[in-house]
């Protein structure tokens, strides 16, 4: 069994990365194998239009196939004006056309989490973010989905405060429950 972070934010070690780093060390606890991908080193090109990632012959393949291999799938972005950031609105590009080809990627059984992070203290400002994220796990087929927001961090470093105030394990468990509870609905966390 594998778990797979796929982390959005352009600061490996921003508060969107310490968030997915969490859920894989959860996942790592229950005897998954983790994984975690920075879409900023990937030196992925934007998305052309031309469908390549249909046949397995784009730049992006590779990655799609990772995500394929995984049983957890944790995708986190902080909010960039409103949105995803860029990275991941190109990630997603490409697997719009891996969903409509003949070859999606079907995820009966599959799990995922999306992390948002952003500076506002309001979570409702989170809310295209969150809904953006989720368009992985549908085209994925995959209903099995547990949201994670973290509201008012914007400076870097800012969750580590949260984890020291609230304590990891406590956070930890929090996000373990509602992954183990959830039962295939969506469920939010607030930090
Ligand atoms: C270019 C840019 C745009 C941002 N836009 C917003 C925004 O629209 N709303 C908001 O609440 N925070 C916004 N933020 C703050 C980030 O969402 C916040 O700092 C987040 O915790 C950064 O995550 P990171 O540490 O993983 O990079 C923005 C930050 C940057 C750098």
């Amino acid at each position: 069994m594998k778990a797979l972070g796929l982390c959005g934010s352009a600061r490996r070690d921003g508060n969107t990365g310490a968030l997915i780093q969490a859920a894989l060390e959860g996942a790592a606890g229950q005897g998954l194998d983790t994984e975690m991908l920075f879409f900023n080193e990937l030196s992925l090109k934007n998305c052309e239009g031309c469908l390549k990632c249909q046949d397995g012959t784009s730049d992006g393949c590779a990655l799609i196939d990772r995500v394929r291999g995984a049983d957890l799938v944790v995708i986190g972005s902080p909010v960039y004006t409103g949105q995803v950031t860029a990275q991941v609105k190109n990630f997603l590009d490409r697997l719009y056309a891996v969903s409509s080809s003949s070859k999606p990627i079907q995820a009966p059984g599959k799990q995922g989490i999306t992390v948002t992070t952003l500076g506002s203290g309001n979570r409702r400002d989170a809310e295209e973010t969150r809904k953006m994220l989720n368009v992985l796990f549908w085209y994925m087929r995959c209903s099995d989905v547990v949201d994670i927001v973290g509201a008012g961090l914007f400076w870097l470093g800012d969750i580590k405060r949260h984890f020291y105030a609230g304590g990891d394990a406590f956070y930890l468990k929090t996000v373990l429950q509602a992954f183990q509870d959830q039962g295939g609905h969506t469920t939010w966390i607030d930090i």
